[in-house]
C-alpha cells in the first residue's frame, strides 16, 4: 500500500488521486499488518487486498452499535484476491464521484458503474464512519437551503469562510459507530455533504433513505 511501492515505482494508483488527496488515510497499518504476516510466514504471502477485504468486516464488528452487536452484521471473507500490478489515477479521477453532485450527477455516475439507486444509498451509508474535511462541506453550511440551521452553525465554528480547509468534521453524529444514524440524520437535514443530503431532498431516494 506504500506509494509508490518500492517494486511497482510506475503504479500511481487511486490513492493519489485527486479526490483521496489527505482524504484515504491509515495505510500505514495495513503495511504493518502485511509485514507481520509476511513475517511469520517467512515469505510475502498475504496480499494488501485480503487485509482490506478482513480489516473493514472486523472494523464493522468492532464499530457495531452496542444494541445491534447481539446478532449484528458480520460476515464471512472468502480470501484469495491478488494486488493489482497497475493503476490509473487517470480513471480515478475521471470516475470518483464528488461530494459537490446532486442526486441526477449521483445516481448517473453510480449508474455507469452498474449500479443503482438502491446501491447508492445503501453504499453511501459507508458514511456512517469517518470523518470529513471543510473544503468538501463548505459550500454546503454556507449556502444550502435544504440545511437544518443549528447544524449549519455548528459545522460553521470549526469550519471557517477562508481558511481550516483540511478541519475535519464528523460525517454523521456517531462517527466509529457502525449504526442508523447517517441516514436519521439525512431526514432531519443534518447530511454533511451535498451528496448526502441529495438522497433525501425531496428526490426519488427519498424513501429508500426514511425506511
Ligand atoms: C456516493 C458517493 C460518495 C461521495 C461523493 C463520497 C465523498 C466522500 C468525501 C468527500 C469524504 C471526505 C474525504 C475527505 O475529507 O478528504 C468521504 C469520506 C468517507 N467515505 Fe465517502 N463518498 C461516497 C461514497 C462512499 C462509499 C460508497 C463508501 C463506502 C461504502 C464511503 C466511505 C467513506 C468513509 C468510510 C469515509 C471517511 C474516511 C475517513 O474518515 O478517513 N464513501 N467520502
Amino acid at each position: 500500500m506504500k506509494n509508490p511501492p518500492k517494486t511497482r515505482p510506475t503504479i500511481d494508483s487511486e490513492k493519489n488521486s485527486r479526490p483521496n488527496q489527505n482524504s484515504a488515510r491509515g495505510f500505514e497499518v495495513i503495511d504493518e499488518i502485511k509485514a507481520e504476516v509476511d513475517k511469520i510466514c517467512g515469505r510475502p504471502v498475504v496480499s494488501c487486498a485480503d487485509i482490506v477485504a478482513v480489516a473493514a468486516r472486523d472494523s464493522v464488528v468492532a464499530a457495531r452499535d452496542s444494541v445491534v452487536a447481539l446478532g449484528g452484521p458480520s460476515w464471512k471473507v472468502l480470501l484469495g484476491r491478488r494486488d493489482s500490478t497497475t493503476a490509473s489515477r487517470t480513471q480515478a479521477d475521471t470516475y470518483l464521484p464528488a461530494p459537490f453532485m446532486d442526486l441526477p450527477a449521483l445516481i448517473n455516475n453510480f449508474k455507469n458503474q452498474g449500479l443503482n439507486e438502491r446501491d447508492l444509498v445503501a453504499l453511501s451509508g459507508g458514511h456512517t464512519i469517518g470523518f470529513a474535511q471543510c473544503f468538501t462541506f463548505r459550500n454546503r453550511i454556507y449556502n444550502a437551503t435544504n440545511i437544518d440551521p443549528v447544524f449549519a452553525e455548528n459545522r460553521r465554528a470549526t469550519c471557517p469562510r477562508t481558511g481550516g480547509d483540511t478541519n475535519l468534521a464528523p460525517l454523521d453524529p456517531t462517527p466509529a459507530r457502525f449504526d442508523n444514524a447517517y441516514f436519521n440524520n439525512l431526514v432531519k437535514q443534518r447530511g454533511l455533504l451535498i451528496s448526502d443530503q441529495a438522497l433525501f431532498s425531496g428526490g426519488s431516494t427519498d424513501d429508500l433513505v426514511s425506511t
